[in-house]
Parts: structure tokens; C-alpha cells; sequence
């Protein structure tokens, strides 16, 4: 990711820490932009029995989710930086692969979205661990947000746990894996 070169910063905030947290901020940008698009496109995609009760949960997650990327997009320009919400240089910027699942049952994308859902949130708890020596501020902002996130990756998670506690998708590598062994 390049660096971008700050005029001012937030006031008591070195330079090369703002310019670390703004990185991480566009990383985070990135990831809610993503999510809330790729919620959006299973919203639509979903079929099957429990279409109706999916299709309307997914939909407060979308509004949230980008939300988080508008406060997320906010604070980097607070610091002095500019956020880049283009679509083609998030997929330069990115380093997870684009969700790989078209029309399919409910079941199958709750099984996808469950390791979306980890792969977002493990990044969140990341950079929440090194932001503890840069900006406290900032990562209050992630901690307030990977909270909700946990919120909502429960609510997919429900759906595929059985009494035991067992979840359909453990072990699971990828989407396409996690979405079969859900379905
Ligand atoms: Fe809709």
C-alpha cells in the first residue's frame, strides 16, 4: 500500500505514526467497502425456504457495515489523508479474494459468510494490537465496530450451529468449502 505523505495531522500525533494509521484506516476502508457490498450481493442472491428471514437480516448488516466506512473514510481525512473509495483501486489494494458464490441456498452463502465474517474480523483484532502504540482514538473506532461485527457473524453463525454447539462450517478453508458444508 503506498504511503501517503501528510501537510498537517491530527495535533500530538507524530507524522510517521498518522501516516501508519492511515494506512491501516484505508486497509479497514477497504475491508467494510467489500463487505457491505458483498452482503448486499447475497441479499439478492439467496434462495430457498428461508429466503424471507436471510434476505431481511442481511440488510441492517449492510446499512451498519458501510456506516463503518463512512466513519472509517472520515477519519482518515480528520488525519490529514485522503480516502480512496474507488472501486478498481480497492481491488488493487486488497489481498482476499473476491466472494466466489452466485444464486445458491441460504444455507450455502450463511456458510460463506462465516468465513468472510473470520477473515474480516481476525484483520480488525490485528490492527487493533497495533494501534495500541499509535492512536488510541482510532482504535476505539475498531473496537466499537469489530464489536458489532462480532454481533453480526454470531447471527450467520446461529444459523449453522446444531444443539451441540457444533458449527457445520469447522474446518472449512474457503467459501466454496464452508458454503457445501453448509448447504
Ligand atoms: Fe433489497
Amino acid at each position: 500500500m503506498a504511503t501517503q505523505k501528510l501537510k498537517y495531522t491530527t495535533p500530538g500525533m507524530p507524522e510517521a505514526d498518522a501516516q501508519r494509521v492511515v494506512e491501516i484506516l484505508q486497509d479497514r476502508l477497504n475491508a467494510t467497502t467489500d463487505l457491505h457490498l458483498t452482503l448486499k450481493h447475497v441479499h439478492w442472491n439467496v434462495v430457498g425456504p428461508h429466503f424471507i428471514s436471510v434476505h431481511e437480516m442481511i440488510d441492517p448488516q449492510v446499512d451498519a457495515v458501510r456506516g463503518f466506512s463512512d466513519d472509517l473514510a472520515e477519519r482518515i481525512a480528520t488525519l490529514g489523508g485522503s480516502p480512496i473509495g474507488t472501486p478498481g483501486k480497492l481491488v488493487e489494494a486488497r489481498n482476499w479474494d473476491e466472494y466466489s458464490i452466485g444464486r445458491d441456498t441460504t444455507q450455502a452463502h450463511l456458510g460463506a459468510l462465516d468465513l468472510v465474517y473470520q477473515g474480516v474480523i481476525s484483520s480488525y483484532r490485528e490492527q487493533i494490537k497495533e494501534l495500541d502504540d499509535l492512536d488510541l482514538v482510532t482504535q476505539d473506532m475498531f473496537i466499537a465496530q469489530t464489536d458489532q461485527l462480532e454481533l453480526f457473524h454470531w447471527f450467520i453463525r446461529a444459523h449453522l450451529e446444531d444443539k451441540g454447539g457444533a458449527l457445520s462450517t469447522a474446518g472449512a478453508h474457503t467459501e466454496v468449502e464452508a458454503a457445501q458444508q453448509a448447504g
